[in-house]
């Protein structure tokens, strides 16, 4: 069993919910951060982009989970910031190879984030992890965090790699930023508010961290969504009424939406139906099949 792990960006919203998740299933969890002493649980020192790491954080570890990197939709997209959004995924990702490989380590498992930002923003017909990566810069960013990952994979290390959707919690990311006008009645939906959101429930998406850890056969890429994909619009809707305010605005017109986030905007617009088949049918099971009952059990 693997007991002792170590989660890379584990500070965020992800990786705090996670380490909840895991510390509650028995597993010891450290965390590798930027800001060490902030955390509230043991933290080791790196910095990806100067090349450097506590190199303590290997005693013990078993398995590594990488969730680092600059936030894909807290900054307008400027050429700096695009840099930095795909930097700090490559370099942790390559900092995490290059230890694992010039050190004594048991490390036998490692999980890599990505996003289903690598389908670009037209999958409109159910998608699955064998379509190719698209041309734009995020699915440029996806598919070579996901090479880097994939290097890492040997006789000894295992490598999985989840393709994240929209991660539904109430804490922050796509549902926080939906809920948060519509507790005041502004609730609103992007463009005609009719493409398909691949979302998935942070404890669900934890839950699959937690099935590839406790499952050998776990390998390689899966989407990490639920089976059931909404539109924006619905989605919009079901947490104006999950938080029993009115939904009566119309949808954010898609050339404001283009000039307010330039070129993030065509992102926020994306219409991705992507298939949940592959994780389903490693064993996993999903608590939160649809979006009404989890944005009820978040927002509730
Ligand atoms: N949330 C979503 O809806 C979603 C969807 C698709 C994919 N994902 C991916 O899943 C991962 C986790 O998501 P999240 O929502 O938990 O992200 P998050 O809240 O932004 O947390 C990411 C963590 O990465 C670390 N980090 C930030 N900038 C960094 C840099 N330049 N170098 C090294 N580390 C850096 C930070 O930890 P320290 O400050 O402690 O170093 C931060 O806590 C991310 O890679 C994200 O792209 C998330």
């Amino acid at each position: 069993m693997n007991t002792n792990i170590l989660i890379a960006g584990g500070s965020g919203l992800v990786g705090s919910q996670l380490t909840i998740i895991l510390q509650q299933s028995g597993y010891q969890v450290s965390h590798l951060s930027r800001n060490p002493k902030k955390s509230k649980i043991p933290a080791f020192y790196w910095n990806p982009d100067k090349g450097e790491i506590d190199l303590n954080c290997l005693k013990d570890t078993d398995c590594i989970i990488n969730l680092a990197g600059t936030g894909v939709a807290d900054a307008r997209w400027t050429e700096a910031y695009k840099n930095e959004i795909l930097n700090s995924r490559i370099n942790s990702t390559r900092l995490l190879a290059k230890i694992l490989k010039e050190n004594d380590n048991k490390v036998n498992l490692v999980l890599s984030a990505s996003a289903v930002g690598i389908y670009g923003n037209e999958a409109p017909l159910l998608t699955s992890e064998d379509a190719p990566a698209a041309n734009t810069f995020l699915a440029e960013v996806c598919r070579i965090w996901e090479e880097e990952a994939l290097k890492i994979q040997s006789n000894k290390v295992r490598v999985c790699i989840f393709r994240i959707g929209l991660v539904l919690s109430a804490k922050g990311g796509f549902l926080k930023a939906i809920a948060t006008p519509a507790k005041f009645g502004f609730g609103t939906y992007f463009g005609d508010g009719a493409m398909m959101n691949p979302w998935i429930h942070i404890d669900d998406l934890c839950g699959m961290f937690l099935h590839a850890i406790k499952n050998k056969d776990v390998k390689g890429i899966y989407n990490a969504v639920a089976p059931n994909p909404e539109t924006n619009k619905t989605l919009v809707q079901l947490t104006a009424k999950a938080l029993h305010r009115p939904q009566f605005l119309p949808g954010v017109p898609t050339f404001i939406l283009n000039i307010m986030m330039g070129e993030m905007g065509p992102m926020l617009l994306a219409n991705q139906n992507i298939s949940a088949e592959r994780i389903s049918n490693s064993g996993f099971e999903f608590k939160f099949m649809r979006a009404k009952k989890a944005i009820e059990d978040l927002l509730s």
